[in-house]
Formats: C-alpha cells, sequence, structure tokens
C-alpha cells in the first residue's frame, strides 16, 4: 500500500506516524464499488443500506456486531464461477471460508458442489440435503470415525494427503465393501506471493505430498494398486489471497507433468486435475482482483495447452474457490463504544466485537477499510485504528483507517469484506459471544446463523 504525505487535517496528528495508509479519500462518505458489493448503497438520509434494508434496522433488530450478508450478491458470485467454468468443469466451494445450512441451500440452488475439510463441515452439509456425490472431503489429518462417516455416506471424491492415509482409506472402504473415489493432494513447489501463513504449495508444509523427490508418483503407485481406491486425479492448492495467475500456471504445468508420467508408467490417464482454491478478493481499494471469466479462462487455457504438448486428454478441471465468493458478499456492522485520540498518534475507536470475530487482522496482518455507515459527515478525516474490546493490544480490526472526526460512541461503523475466515475463524475469546450471519435479500432480513448466548457458553462448562 502507498504512504501518504501529511494529508489535508488529520485531527489528532499532524505529521503521520507510521503506518499502512494512503491518503485519507477526498469523500469519507463514498462507498467505493471495489470493497463494497454493488447492493450497498447510502439512503436519503446517507444510511448504509444492503438489500433495500437499512443497518440501523439491522443493529436494532439484530444487535451488534453482526455479519451482514447479501444473499444476491452470494448466489451472483457462486453463478458466475459457475457459468465462468461452464458445464466441463466443478467448482466446489470451500466450505471453510463459511459454511451454514442456508449457504448449502444456495449453492446446491446455483449447481456449485462442496468442498468441506471436517467432520462439522461434512455434517452441516448432509444435514442441509447437499447431495454427498458433490462434496468433496479434504484435511491432513482426518480422523478414522471421519474418513468412514465421508466414505459411508458416499462422498464423491476424498482428496489424500498422506502415504498413511492412502491405507487408511483403501482399508475403511473395502472394510465397507465399496469402492472410494480419491484424489492425491501434491505440493508442486510453487512460493505463492501470499502470507506464508496461508502459502501450501512449498514443500516445507504440512499438506499434501511432495512432487519433488518421486513422492507424488510413489503416492500413485500405491494408490493404483489399493483394491479400495478408484484413483481419479490430482490436486494442487497452492495458497489463498493470491492475485497473480502465474503461481497457478507453473502448479498446472507440473501437475499435468505428473499426469504425463503416470500415463507413461501405468498407460493411464487420471480424468480430473483440481487446482483447489486461493484467488484474492479486494479487502482495501489497493487489491485488483480478477474476474471468475478471467480466471476460468487463464486455467483452462493453460491445462489444454499443457495437455495438448504432453499428449494427454484433458482432464475435466475442478477449482475450490472459497473467499472469492463468500468474502465480499458480508460486511460486520459494528457500534462505536470509546473513541480515544492519542495526541500526535492516532485516534483509537473501540467497537463491540474485535479479534473474536475478526481474528485475520492480528493473525495475518491484514487489511480492510471501513465506513461510518450510521449517517453521513462532513467533518475532517481523523487517522484511526479500529479496535476490539478484547484484553488484548493485537486486537485490532482496521489497523489504519480514516474516519470523519466527529465520530462518536453510538455511531455504528462498517468494515466490509469479512464474508470469508471471519464468522468461520470466530472465538470465544474473553468469553465474548459470537455475532450473528444475518442474511439480507429484497428487503426481508433473516438470522442464518443467530447470535450466541451466555446459556450457548455455559452450556459446555459442565465442571
Ligand atoms: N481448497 C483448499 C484445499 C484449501 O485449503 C483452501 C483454503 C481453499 C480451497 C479455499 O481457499 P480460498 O479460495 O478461500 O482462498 N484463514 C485464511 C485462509 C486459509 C485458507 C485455507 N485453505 C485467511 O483468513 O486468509
Amino acid at each position: 500500500m502507498s504512504r501518504s504525505a501529511h494529508p489535508a487535517g488529520p485531527r489528532h496528528a499532524d505529521v503521520l506516524p507510521e503506518g499502512h495508509y494512503s491518503a485519507p479519500p477526498t469523500d469519507l462518505n463514498a462507498l467505493d464499488s471495489k470493497v463494497w458489493a454493488e447492493t450497498v448503497t447510502r439512503d436519503t438520509d446517507g444510511v448504509l443500506t444492503v438489500g433495500g434494508i437499512d443497518v440501523k434496522r439491522l443493529a436494532e433488530e439484530y444487535g451488534t456486531p453482526a455479519y451482514v450478508l447479501d444473499e444476491d450478491d452470494f448466489r451472483a458470485r457462486a453463478r458466475a464461477w459457475r457459468t465462468a467454468f461452464g458445464s466441463d468443469a466443478d467448482v466446489f466451494y470451500a466450505g471453510k471460508a463459511f459454511l451454514s445450512r442456508a449457504v448449502v441451500r444456495w449453492l446446491d440452488e446455483e449447481g456449485l458442489n462442496l468442498d468441506v475439510c471436517s467432520g462439522g463441515e461434512l455434517a452441516t452439509a448432509l444435514s442441509a440435503g447437499m447431495s454427498p456425490d458433490r462434496i468433496a472431503f479434504h484435511g491432513n489429518n482426518k480422523s478414522v470415525a471421519e474418513i468412514r462417516r465421508a466414505v459411508e455416506a458416499g462422498v464423491g471424491r476424498i482428496v489424500l494427503d498422506s502415504f498413511q492415509e492412502i491405507v487408511r482409506v483403501a482399508h475403511i472402504a473395502q472394510e465397507l465393501g465399496t469402492r472410494q473415489r480419491v484424489q492425491i493432494r501434491i505440493t508442486v513447489g510453487v512460493e505463492a506471493h501470499t502470507h506464508e501463513f496461508i502459502a501450501t504449495a512449498h514443500e516445507d508444509q504440512k499438506f499434501g505430498i511432495p512432487l519433488a523427490g518421486g513422492q507424488a508418483a510413489e503416492a500413485v503407485r500405491r494408490a493404483l494398486k489399493l483394491d479400495g481406491l478408484e484413483l481419479i486425479g490430482i490436486h494442487s492448492h497452492i495458497g489463498s489471497q493470491i492475485f497473480d495467475m502465474s503461481g497457478f500456471e507453473v502448479a498446472a504445468h507440473r501437475v499435468v507433468g505428473l499426469l504425463k508420467d503416470i500415463r507413461d508408467e501405468h498407460g493411464v490417464e487420471l480424468p480430473e486435475i483440481d487446482l483447489g482454491g486461493g484467488l484474492g478478493i479486494a479487502y482495501t481499494s489497493d487489491d485488483d482482483p480478477r474476474e471468475p471469466h478471467e480466471i476460468a479462462k487463464a486455467l483452462t487455457e493453460i491445462v489444454t495447452r499443457e495437455c495438448e504438448a504432453a499428449r494427454l486428454t484433458t482432464p475435466r478441471i475442478s477449482v475450490e474457490p472459497g473467499r472469492a465468493i463468500v468474502g465480499p458478499t458480508a460486511f460486520t456492522l459494528y457500534e462505536v463504544g470509546t473513541v480515544k485520540p492519542l495526541d500526535g498518534l492516532r485516534t483509537y475507536v473501540s467497537v463491540d466485537g474485535g479479534m473474536s470475530d475478526n481474528i485475520r487482522t492480528a493473525l495475518y496482518d491484514a487489511e480492510y477499510s471501513v465506513s461510518l455507515a450510521s449517517r453521513v459527515s462532513d467533518a475532517e478525516p481523523m487517522l484511526c485504528r479500529v479496535v476490539g474490546k478484547h484484553c488484548e493490544s493485537g486486537d485490532i480490526v482496521v489497523k489504519d483507517a480514516f474516519l470523519p472526526g466527529d465520530l462518536a460512541p453510538g455511531d455504528l461503523i462498517a468494515v466490509p469484506a469479512t464474508g470469508a475466515y471471519c464468522r468461520s475463524m470466530a472465538s470465544n475469546y474473553n468469553h465474548v459471544l459470537r455475532p450473528p450471519v444475518v442474511a439480507v435479500r429484497d428487503g426481508e432480513a433473516r438470522v442464518i446463523v443467530r447470535r450466541e448466548t451466555e446459556e450457548d457458553l455455559l452450556r459446555l462448562d459442565v465442571g
């Protein structure tokens, strides 16, 4: 992010302190279409509205903090991915980004498949009626019970992540008298340009089986020999919040290289290739994500070209976007509690949530934007840090942002692009209750995940 020179009129700082911020926007009331969904606008009173409902009403009815999710936007993004890849490919929504039963039903209706990575996600999918053959089951340490449940349910594919798991799944499938369709997840040795904690294709980490040293080829050899397994393809996921397509290009090249080696050694052409998820979204105005149709075109071209060169029949491609579908569809609505100006530094704006509803800033140094939501203001911009209510100084929601200088307790502020990995990574730290997810559509709002209550907390405390 660029850093500004001294911007016009910050209220509490003559010289701006170190930080990752651009110059204050000329109009603090404007909503940047990069980070705000199209359906979010301001009404004539300046109050933010989404899907035809204003946020003051939402706050009154459902309380704050709350994740406000625009169902039409979610469906439109899911559909855009589906359409972009067409009928020759499969889109598996990555449930880890955010999963609830309503989401599963929307995906089902929009023709997407689902990637789950735990027994809990599998249970959610099945309980919402997702057809098991449209579910892929991931994870580097699936338990025996989870594998058994997935095989019994008849999931469409299990993505094998280790040598031990190859044997484990084969054994369970055989015990249950079935042949499980599987893919093998490999690491292709790509350094994805993203935060270290969310990069997954380099070799020194826990996921997948390295291509290097012939390990992936050996995994294929073993899987092909086992009666309980039907090996249908190779899987690669290079990381998350990636904008640069070159990592996918290298990954596709290496995966196709393996498919070629498999054909040469075993006389088998595996019919599927999964390139994972990881496409980035805009959290701030500085991010420029690609559209699904561009991504689909690029990935399809890469795979087709590589397969032609290797004289292989082009396999069926699948992808697993999570963030790119749900991320931009929701914002978090907070009420401002205290506003604490620190002279020469910045103003600390405390909200009624924090790292328990958005751990991403603390964990990945993620950047977010924020807007005053309950009114407009002509006050001068002030440099702020939006922080939570937790007992930890790293409890930061938005590290550096400009908000109007007249911001006051009771104002509502909204942080956009919190649909992915915020509710799904939410915690009860300090026994703070996890916020609800309120879905809006056509002027109607409904809770799809309710707010946690003290009763919920105490129910688990049986000592
Ligand atoms: N497929 C696999 C095998 C994955 O491991 C993941 C994400 C995805 C697909 C979906 O990736 P997406 O399209 O959502 O980037 N908590 C982190 C992200 C962790 C991603 C883990 N795997 C964050 O908040 O940025």
